[in-house]
């Protein structure tokens, strides 16, 4: 315990397990009795969240999903069997999983007519609102089934989700492209069927490359979850009111969709290219950033928690290694990448700031040497946070102590005032 003096007296602070997650701190009642309050604008979500999810030691640069460690489940695990690890608490057996798989590939077709809404949208519309607003769409075909606090009602929107996201997810792609959609081949894998639906065509049969789709599958384990940030606050802000998944979910794509949070690899992939078209070099890019020359940014460097590298661009980045080799290609934009990450982690400048490369940094050269869009890059990342998502809803709505979400404010506002007369 530790002891918090304060203006009016003294109060016993309990400590938090950060392995466990185990504490009685009680924020409210911690307010009540010191009178002080934490500035912290996303204080009841962020700060007074208890889960038992995920693990980031920033300063170690260590990340565990349910105690696991996130580069031994990217190697080892499938998707699915990391989504029921987030849901569930623990690693499926083989037949849990089975049966698991199984559902999933069973409820991947789409009502017919849901493509009368993919019809009503511009061919120019970002992947991102296609995605939100198909989702909030999807729920109204599900009218009786979307009870939040019916355990099996929860249970079946939690398997539509996982196995209808990457469909919509890729009918968003081909909309953008003016190509067919195409229907799922559930004798395929979720991530082989994923990569069907975006890149094959009505005329051929389509043949998976396993590099890519391995390289896929890790990608989307190492986005599943990243415990409280602005995406999953805001899927449990939402779903504390007893708003169903689907629309606590579609909320956490639109929080996603910002160049600050899930955007950000589509905007280093645009830096990336402004280094290499503009001829100035990467030396005098760093200088630039370090002068904060025309307001110029370091995209993909540095995270609110991790003051080390964040281990997950460590396996990205090997991963943007293997996927191009496999395909016999070099991109310049991966050189430019790696140059550019050489110099700042010599630089005394990133490292008296502890910046290192960020999930984001090398995560936009692979999604283009698959053929991705870089405006799917964000998409992506969905589709990789959504068993995350489902894993934080399902943890909130069943902890009978949860109440509606109500951030804390700080009043820092006008006193009384007249009213002019
Ligand atoms: C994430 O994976 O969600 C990002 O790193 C953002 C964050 O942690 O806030």
């Amino acid at each position: 315990k530790a002891t918090l003096t304060f203006p009016g007296g003294t109060a016993e602070l309990p400590m938090v397990d950060a392995t466990s997650g185990a504490s009685s701190l009680d924020v409210s009642t911690l307010t009540k009795q010191t009178g002080l309050t934490a500035l912290d604008y996303g204080f009841v979500n962020t700060a007074a969240t208890k889960s038992r999810i995920t693990y980031i030691d920033g300063d170690q640069g260590i990340l565990r999903y349910r105690g696991y460690p996130i580069d031994q489940l990217a190697s080892n695990s499938t998707y699915l069997e990391v989504a029921w690890l987030l849901i569930h608490g623990e690693l499926p057996t083989a037949d849990e999983l089975a049966d698991f798989d199984e559902r999933v590939r069973r409820h991947t077709l789409l009502h017919e007519d849901l493509k009368h809404f993919f019809s009503a949208l511009p061919h120019t519309a970002h992947p991102m609102s296609v995605l939100s607003s198909a989702l909030s769409a999807l729920s109204t075909y599900y009218e009786n089934g979307l009870d939040p606090k019916d355990p099996e009602h929860v249970e079946m929107t939690t398997i539509r989700l996982l196995a209808k996201l990457p469909v919509i997810a890729a009918y968003a792609h081909k909309k953008s492209q003016g190509q067919a959609f195409l229907y799922p081949d559930n004798n395929l894998s979720f991530v082989d069927n994923f990569l069907r639906l975006n890149f094959g065509n009505m005329a051929e049969d389509y043949e998976v490359n396993p590099v890519l789709s391995k390289a896929l599958e890790r990608l989307l384990i190492l986005h599943e979850d990243h415990e409280q940030n602005a995406s999953t606050s805001t899927v449990r802000l939402v779903g504390s009111t007893g708003a169903n998944l689907y629309a606590s979910i579609s909320a956490g794509i639109n929080a996603l969709s910002g160049p600050l949070h899930g955007g950000a690899n589509e905007a280093v992939l645009e830096m990336l290219g402004q280094i290499q078209e503009s001829g100035e070099g990467v030396r005098r890019f760093v200088e630039r950033v370090k002068n904060k020359e025309d307001g110029v940014k370091l995209m993909g460097f540095g995270h609110r928690v991790y003051k080390n590298y964040d281990p997950r661009a460590r396996i990205v980045k090997e991963s943007a290694n293997a996927v191009l080799d496999s395909l016999g290609i070099s991109d310049p934009l991966l050189d430019v990448a790696q140059e550019l990450e050489q110099i700042a982690l010599e630089d005394d400048y990133f490292k008296e700031r502890r910046l290192y490369p960020n999930v984001d940094f090398y995560t936009g050269v692979i999604y283009k040497a698959m053929g991705f869009p870089t405006r799917m890059f964000t998409v992506l990342f969905a589709i990789g946070r959504l068993p995350g998502w489902i894993a934080h809803w399902r943890e909130m709505s069943l902890d009978p102590q949860t109440k509606i979400g109500r951030p804390q404010q700080l009043y820092i506002g006008e006193g009384e005032r007249q009213y002019p007369q």
